[in-house]
């Protein structure tokens, strides 16, 4: 430590001049005779080591210790005292003095004592640089492992967005059916009031809900006419295999009930679980209004497409039976055709 700076307070002359002529020779030393002055100078510059006196007028060196220990906690502080009063010592020390020094003392002990205090300062000074090295190292940590987990979550999102698309080249009829439905979904969330965090798990949700169709075979996604129960048995896995495919990725796991449940009818007659009414989550109940609307309307192989007036007197007929009434309710106060993108 170069050049040590020490603070010695103490009301009576003789004590403080005597420490100071100890002292000066090896350390800077600056002299209070008061506790304000103390205070006043603590305020101003650091102090390695401060001598203070347990009894003064002012400030008494109890309150005073507690004091410099609030301003500069590495501080170290030792205590004089006219008195070998265990009380006194133990009090002192047990608000953070390192030790005290009983009047009148001698040249040995006070050094002793002093170069005691400086070692440990030495040492907690160490320590707090250590730790504020160590500080910044995991700041720095944690801004990298934040840009590696943004980056998996956007390459996942992106591999996500490749499999949607490739279920759609699987199953010519649904071309673009994914991204309607997140649109319809998002809208209907809107009208609805939903919050900007929910309004991000449904449209996430609404992206993955049909992931699952990647597990059934070609021939049965893009067969022209009615399917026969075992294929219909076959394509209602594909809510099951979606919410098997998203569950193992941490960010997308508050997305696996929406992607189970968005064939769920609100009286109970959907799969795979067959739950109903508010069973089914919120935004797997917009989702099926949204597919069902996009469905609908789309030109399919075995049925033509409904016009919107036709789409309407569905969501009303089908209200508080497929649907959830009010998200039925809802979608009828959309504009359909002017949000109808390529049909
Ligand atoms: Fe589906």
């Amino acid at each position: 430590m170069e050049n040590p700076r020490i603070l010695v307070v103490d009301d009576e002359l003789g004590p403080r001049e005597a420490l100071r002529m100890i002292l000066r020779d090896e350390y800077e030393v600056v002299t209070a005779d008061n506790g304000k002055q103390a205070l006043d100078y603590l305020d101003v510059s650091e102090f390695d080591l401060v001598i203070l006196d347990i009894r003064m007028p002012d400030i008494n060196g109890i309150e005073l210790l507690a004091e410099v220990k609030k301003k500069a906690p590495e501080t170290e502080v030792v205590m004089i005292t006219a008195y070998a009063s265990v009380d006194t010592a133990t009090n002192a020390l047990r608000n953070g003095a390192l030790d005290y020094l009983i009047k009148p003392f001698d040249c040995s002990s006070v050094k002793e004592v002093v170069e005691k205090g400086l070692s440990r300062r030495t040492t907690s000074t160490a320590i707090r640089n250590r730790l504020n090295e160590l500080q910044v190292v995991n700041d720095s940590l944690k801004e990298e492992i934040e840009r590696a987990y943004n980056n998996i979550q956007k390459h996942y999102l992106e591999t996500v967005r490749s499999l949607v698309a490739a279920i759609d080249a699987k199953d010519s009829y649904t071309k673009g059916h994914q991204e309607r439905v997140a649109m319809f979904t998002m809208i209907l969330g809107e009208e609805m009031g939903l919050s900007a965090m929910e309004m991000d798990l449904l449209q996430q949700a609404a992206i993955l809900h049909d992931i699952g169709k990647i597990g059934v075979p070609e021939h049965i996604l893009r067969k022209p006419s009615t399917l026969t129960f075992e294929e219909f048995k076959v394509i209602k896995q594909h809510p099951v295999i979606g919410a098997e495919i998203i569950s193992p990725v941490e960010f997308l796991k508050e997305a696996v009930p929406i992607v189970l449940h968005h064939h769920e009818k609100f009286d109970g007659t959907g799969y795979p679980e067959g739950i109903k009414g508010l069973q089914i989550p919120c935004s797997a109940r917009i989702i099926a209004v949204a597919d069902a609307i996009d469905a609908m309307l789309s030109q399919r192989p075995y049925a033509p497409a409904k016009t919107v007036e036709q789409v309407r007197e569905q969501l009303r007929l089908c209200s508080g039976t497929q649907f959830d009434p009010k998200i039925a309710e809802t979608a009828l106060k959309i504009d359909l055709p002017s949000r109808r993108l390529n049909y």
